[in-house]
């Protein structure tokens, strides 16, 4: 198992970002998988991936704050991975806990915030606690913000802000033509967060497995062939080259976006 080092990030300026010839995105979200084939291939078992996995998280928090990268989210646990095997959700909802109590002095030291996405109820007491602790340490960091999707799904999400909406506005509390794209999201639990500008999968799959379905309508994707244990400050570095390269057009023409810059798509501004 590897030593853990603590979260020490050297600040980086946007000049400098720019020198190193890249463009930092505002929101990265990083799918983290490949934990247990890189425990199998070397014979160990796959909470040892996910505690080298952890070590994975560190670098990936360092390297994102030490560029500038506003808002961080990790898809930490899924709710379709409490499907898994009892002594496998067991080791994560530890190796939460080791990483809130180790890392909160470096994470508040850095004035890294620390949120969750989805549902923070389903974890067992001690993780909730120990995630709770460290979200409230860690409230006045202003330099970015960690978010951990924990028991989280996208669809779940969604529907749970059908759900939350429709009951008001039986109520009579909401109309619905007031709900548009913005006013939905406030009900979802990301509502904190802007939209994801890079989405990053390791473990060479190519898929979103339910990660913020709503919020990565227009990310730039990146599936990337390792796995998230060998995940290092240059491999953040290297996607951000590739972001850089990408035209980002929302629904726009190639040739209005190198005469009118990259424009956001923007549902309420009007046409
Ligand atoms: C997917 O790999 C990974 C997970 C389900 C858990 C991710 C957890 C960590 C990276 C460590 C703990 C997190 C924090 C924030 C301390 P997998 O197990 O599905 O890998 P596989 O596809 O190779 O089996």
């Amino acid at each position: 198992m590897t030593v853990q080092s603590p979260i020490k990030p050297k600040p980086v300026t946007p000049e400098e970002a720019e020198a190193a010839g890249v463009t930092v995105p505002r929101h990265v979200a990083i799918i983290m998988d490949g934990n247990g084939r890189w425990a199998q291939a070397r014979g160990l078992d796959r909470a040892d991936g996910h505690a080298e996995g952890a070590s994975g998280v560190r670098q990936a928090v360092r390297a994102a704050r030490k560029y500038g990268v506003e808002y961080l989210t990790l898809y930490a646990f899924s709710v379709a991975n409490w499907a898994r095997p009892t002594p496998e959700v067991e080791a994560l909802m530890r190796l939460l806990v080791e990483f809130a109590e180790k890392e909160k002095a470096e994470l508040r030291e850095h004035g890294i915030r620390v949120n969750v996405v989805g549902e923070i109820e389903d974890l067992p007491t001690a993780t909730r606690h120990a995630v709770e602790h460290v979200i409230d340490y860690c409230a006045d960091g202003d330099r970015m913000t960690l978010s951990l999707a924990l028991s989280y799904g996208g669809r779940r999400d969604i529907v749970n802000a059908v759900r939350s909406l429709a009951v008001r506005a039986r109520a009579g509390l909401v109309l619905p033509e007031e709900i548009d794209e913005n006013f939905f999201h406030r009900e979802m639990t990301t509502h904190t967060l802007p939209d994801v500008d890079l989405l990053i999968r390791t473990g060479g799959e190519s898929r979103v497995s339910d990660f913020l379905l709503f919020e990565a309508a227009y990310a730039e994707m990146q599936f990337l062939p390792i796995m998230w244990p060998d995940f290092r400050e240059d491999t953040l570095v290297d996607c951000f080259r590739e972001f850089t390269k990408r035209q980002r057009r929302f629904g726009r023409t190639g040739d209005q976006v190198d005469v009118q810059g990259e424009v956001p798509f923007d549902p309420l501004q009007p046409k």
